[in-house]
């Protein structure tokens, strides 16, 4: 899970180890992986840019003048990413690297890269030696590039000689260790609630509450990339179950609450983003009722509110709420962040242009202690890491 929806570029050179990138691009794909690749023509002879696209589903870039529709520039596109990994790295990409040569796309969105560099060194064990190689090296390093030393190989009797590309266990264990150690929520346990209620008048019908459940799945997607244990408890809505996420699928307010309350006794981070009806029939009928004057005024009672039921056994636990309003946004947003004893209250107007039930994106402000932080229209998803680093930054 650590490595779902990271963005990573993967540069491959022309080292005869290259053939073992197309296996950990397969493994980083399966792992959820969002993934550029960049090859130089060396690269391209000794495995194919087709094997690289099949495997990491992505068009492969080898050409810095590509205007084809799938790059806008590659080398600035390439250099989006929160890790490139340079794999193999050849003596002459080192070097290029280290003097700031870009004649071709893999150097070039290098020199464009802010990333942190996590470099695979492979080579004949001379060139490895040679001081040339050694201070380049050194001149990488000293910029903040990781390298994953390469492996040393002899035979029996003569003198072992680095230069082979690292274990690919030892490429791997770097990677996920890298953004293991970015995790923010590691060791944290966070329940997500998503989607609306839907409160039973009898077998067939319900009264609930508008929501697509967009904005929970993305927020507890967002927190599990953080490192985090995640318990989702969604209402009814039509999405797939999140990998490496606990769902428990709920479909009244009654049974969010039970969900929630199993799991609150560890929880460290609460966010309640489902829609709770605020009402339920006061009787369920066990069979449909029949359509006529006598069945026509509905008798309904208040659901339980859940976060204001946590608010009250909070402990040391932050609680994160929704304000979904259609008027005085901050000021019923205040007002929820005491009554409810929250530590923060995400609030959006629902009848906003791009805020709101089903659409993809949400405007929120951000309310906590006597802070108001006003977030510009974003996607659901963009929001959702905005809303994870607050919280993070809330915790200290
Ligand atoms: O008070 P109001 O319903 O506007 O508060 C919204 C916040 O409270 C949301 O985070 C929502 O998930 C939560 N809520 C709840 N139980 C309810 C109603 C709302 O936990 N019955």
């Amino acid at each position: 899970m650590v490595l779902q929806g990271r963005k990573i570029t993967v540069g491959i050179t022309g080292g005869i180890t290259a053939y073992k990138a197309a296996e950990i691009v397969s493994w980083l794909k399966a792992s959820g992986a969002e993934l550029q690749i960049a090859m130089t023509a060396s690269a391209c002879q000794l495995i194919t840019p087709l094997t690289m696209k099949v495997l990491s589903g992505h068009p492969v870039a080898t050409d810095i003048m590509d205007t084809s529709a799938n790059w806008h520039a590659p080398h600035i596109d390439l250099a989006d990413c929160e890790l490139y990994l340079l794999l193999p790295a050849t003596a002459n990409i080192m070097a290029k690297a280290a003097h700031g040569i870009a004649d071709e796309v893999v150097s070039a969105s290098l020199l464009a890269n802010h990333a942190p560099v996590f470099c695979a060194p492979a080579m004949n064990t001379y060139m490895y030696e040679n001081p040339a190689t050694q201070h380049n090296m050194a001149i990488l390093q000293e910029r903040g590039w990781q390298m994953i030393e390469p492996d040393s190989s002899g035979l029996s009797g003569s003198p072992i000689r680095k230069g082979q590309l690292a274990d690919i266990d030892t490429i791997k264990q770097a990677i996920v260790g890298f953004f293991a150690n970015a995790s923010k929520l590691a060791g944290k346990k966070v329940i997500v609630s998503a989607g609306p209620t839907y409160e039973f008048i009898d077998s067939v019908s319900f009264i609930g509450t508008r929501g697509s459940g967009k904005m929970g799945y993305a927020l507890a997607e967002a927190a599990a990339r953080e490192g985090a244990e995640v318990v989702l408890v969604a209402g009814p809505v039509s999405l797939n179950d999140p990998p490496g996420i606990t769902v428990k699928h709920v479909v009244s307010a009654s049974e969010m609450q039970d969900a929630i309350l199993d799991e609150y006794d560890d929880a460290d981070i609460v966010i309640m983003s489902a829609a709770v009806a605020d009402y339920r029939p006061a009787k369920v009928a066990d069979h449909k009722l029949k359509k006529g004057p006598e069945n026509q005024c509905l008798e309904v009672v208040l659901t339980p509110d859940i976060l204001a039921g946590l608010g009250k056994q909070k402990g040391s636990r932050f609680l994160a709420g929704f304000a979904a309003e259609t008027d005085n946004l901050e000021q019923y947003a205040q007002g929820k962040l005491k009554e409810k004893n929250l530590d923060l209250v995400l609030a959006n107007n629902v009848l906003e242009d791009g805020a709101g039930f089903d659409v993809d994106t949400n405007i929120i402000t951000a309310i906590y202690g006597d802070k108001i932080e006003r977030f510009p229209k974003m996607s659901k998803k963009k929001a959702a890491k905005e809303i994870i680093d607050l919280i993070v930054k809330l915790l200290g």
